[in-house]
């Protein structure tokens, strides 16, 4: 996968800019707040259809415009394709893919494939379950469309249910009507995407080892572990009619628990993801420096599954990731992504200086100034 291009017009603190890439390192460099995290986010937002950073249109729009618009021009294995978003603060996003209306998002994810990586992924090793879940979300749609919508089909019938479950003092009887429809269609879905989070964990947990044994020495064996709220062996999640009769049973089996709290209690909502390391928590035992390479390798570990999958790397985006590496860390990722699409941002006015074929892209005030390397 190949970035040739992006125009991005009145996104974030972005006027207007055109810029195009080389197909190796692409260094983003500048002073702080100048907008080089926001160039990535422009570049990020046609591969999954939404900000990296989880802001609404209104957030992203330039302030005192109305409108925004980008437009990509990248390569696959096949051939050379555009994509354009439109987002408006009083109207519907656009999206158009070579130039075609898109009516759905799943119909554009899979698209432009591309990895991102910031220094707040850390979150995913030492936070909550939301974001090992938001992590395995991301990465799975981006392989297979299919997933995203189940995913959103989940979310809606999640949303029908609770507003259900709250309702039910006042009407009991539309609720007893109701409840196991939406129960056995959640569980349905429910089936789906745990398999699917499951065979994504055990292939992932296999290039987290490889790179992390890479970064890191033999010392320690990195491992991710689906563990899903049915509670299942992992064994018995390939039988998704077993799995969907274990959520059905769970869903209908304690209404008085779940009208009491308001919410649907079990369900792919609830999954997690443990990160350990020789079989220990990576969040509890794991050193700074360990859970940051664990937490780079689980994003490598994406791009390589992803060139199993469809024969190519997708883009690496980086921000902000060098500088909060030690020197050997440095050079392993420096020696990783050789032969791949990287763009990534620096605050360091001499990153990579000596490296030739290295474009370097000077950001100022929304202005995006391009430099090649002379070899
Ligand atoms: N909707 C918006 N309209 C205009 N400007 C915006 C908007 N959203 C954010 N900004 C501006 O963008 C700037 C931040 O840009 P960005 O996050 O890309 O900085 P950066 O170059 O990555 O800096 P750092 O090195 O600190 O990470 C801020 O000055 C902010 O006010
Ligand atoms: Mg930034």
């Amino acid at each position: 996968m190949y970035c040739k291009a992006i125009s991005v017009r009145n996104f974030r603190n972005i006027e207007e800019a055109e810029i195009s890439f080389c197909e190796g390192v692409n260094i983003l460099a500048g002073e702080n707040a100048q907008g080089k995290t926001n160039l990535l986010e422009a570049i990020f937002y046609p591969s999954v259809g939404r900000s990296f950073r989880g802001a609404h249109t209104p957030e992203i729009i330039r302030f005192g415009e109305k409108t925004a618009h980008i437009h990509m021009e990248y390569r696959d294995r096949k051939r050379d394709q555009t994509i354009d978003i439109r987002l408006s603060r009083d109207k519907q996003r656009q999206i158009e893919k070579n130039g075609l209306r898109l009516d759905k998002l799943s119909e554009l994810v899979g698209s432009f494939r591309a990895v991102l990586f910031c220094p707040e992924h850390l979150s995913m090793i030492k936070d909550g379950p939301s974001e090992r879940r938001s992590y395995m979300d991301i990465a799975i749609s981006s392989l297979y469309p299919s997933y995203l919508y189940s995913l959103q089909t989940y979310s809606h019938l999640l949303r029908q249910r609770n507003a259900l479950l709250k309702s039910a003092w006042q009407d009991r009887g539309a609720f007893d009507s109701t409840i196991e429809l939406w129960s056995e269609k959640l569980a349905h879905e429910a089936a789906i995407i745990s398999d699917m989070r499951l065979q994504f964990a055990k292939r992932a947990s296999r290039h987290v080892a490889a790179c992390f044994a890479e970064m890191m020495g033999e010392k320690e064996i990195p491992s991710l572990v689906f563990h899903g709220s049915s509670g299942q062996k992992e064994e018995e999640y390939a039988d998704r009619e077993t799995t969907k009769k274990k959520y059905y049973s769970l869903l209908t089996s304690s209404y008085d628990r779940e009208i009491a709290a308001g919410a649907t209690l079990w369900g792919i909502h609830k999954d997690d993801l443990d990160i350990c390391l020789n079989g220990k928590s990576a969040r509890i035992y794991g050193s700074q420096g360990q859970q940051r390479s664990l937490a780079l390798a689980m994003k490598l570990a994406e791009g390589e599954i992803c060139k199993e999958e469809f024969g190519d790397y997708p883009v690496f985006l980086f921000d902000d990731v060098l500088s909060e590496l030690d020197a050997s860390r440095r050079e392993y990722l420096l020696h990783k992504i050789k032969g791949k699409q990287v763009i990534m941002t620096s605050c360091e006015p001499n990153l990579l200086a000596d490296t030739e074929g290295v474009q370097r892209i000077v950001v100022k005030n929304g202005s995006y100034f391009s430099f090649a390397k002379e070899k």
